[in-house]
């Protein structure tokens, strides 16, 4: 049966954290749709023109291990406001979305473009200050050399990029719940988003 659930939301509010946890619950496939984003911010840093780069994308690109570095997620934005880049990566994620035993994808515009029709649509947020210390722990866990500043900068000028853009634009589904991450636990967000799932199944 084709459930989709749609998590959208600013960097670093939690919605990947979330995706997985509701993907290993119910069993459902999951994609992290920034992931391919990234894959073509990091092929136009490597010297390729965006729409070709992502007509040509393959999932080796998915795999590289440089796309978590702060450079690529900026790239990643930029490539992700022109609306050829976004066309040619929307039938692979419809089609994963289709996928028989459910499927979770997280993103920006999976509830108002991409599955219009999901399930569950779950705008993931919080707090700018929150999710800067979140992003800059996981950066340093990964060995990325940085300062909270920097990230809380590069987050801020990222989200309004995302959200200012004429082509699909960060923003909740008229029928999105939304759901605010900056005063819960990791544990009390993934028991809220599976409520909501549940709640609908
Ligand atoms: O989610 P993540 O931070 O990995 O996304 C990187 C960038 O990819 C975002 O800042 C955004 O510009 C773009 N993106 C998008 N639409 C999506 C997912 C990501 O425009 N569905």
């Amino acid at each position: 049966m084709k459930f989709t659930v749609a998590i959208d939301g600013p960097a670093a509010a939690g919605k990947g954290t979330i995706s997985r946890a509701v993907a290993a619950h119910f069993g459902f496939a999951h994609l992290d749709t920034g992931l391919l984003y990234r894959a073509v911010g990091a092929r136009v840093l490597d010297g390729l023109d965006p729409v070709a780069a992502a007509r040509s994308l393959t999932a080796g690109d998915l795999d590289r291990p440089d796309l978590r570095r702060p450079d690529v997620a900026q790239a990643a934005s930029r490539v992700a406001a022109i609306p050829e880049v976004r066309a040619a990566l929307v039938a692979f994620q419809r089609s994963f979305a289709a996928r028989a035993g459910g499927a979770v994808l997280d993103g920006r515009d999976i509830g108002t473009v991409i599955c219009p029709d999901a399930a569950v649509k779950l705008f993931v947020t919080a707090s700018d200050l929150v999710r800067a210390d979140r992003r800059y722990r996981e950066l340093v866990e990964a060995g990325v050399e940085t300062c909270l500043d920097e990230v809380l900068a590069e987050m801020r000028e990222r989200d309004a990029r995302d959200s200012a853009r004429a082509a699909a634009p960060l923003k909740p589904a008229p029928d999105a719940v939304v759901l605010d991450t900056s005063e819960l636990t990791i544990g009390q967000a993934v028991t809220a988003a599976l409520a909501e799932i549940e709640r609908r199944r």
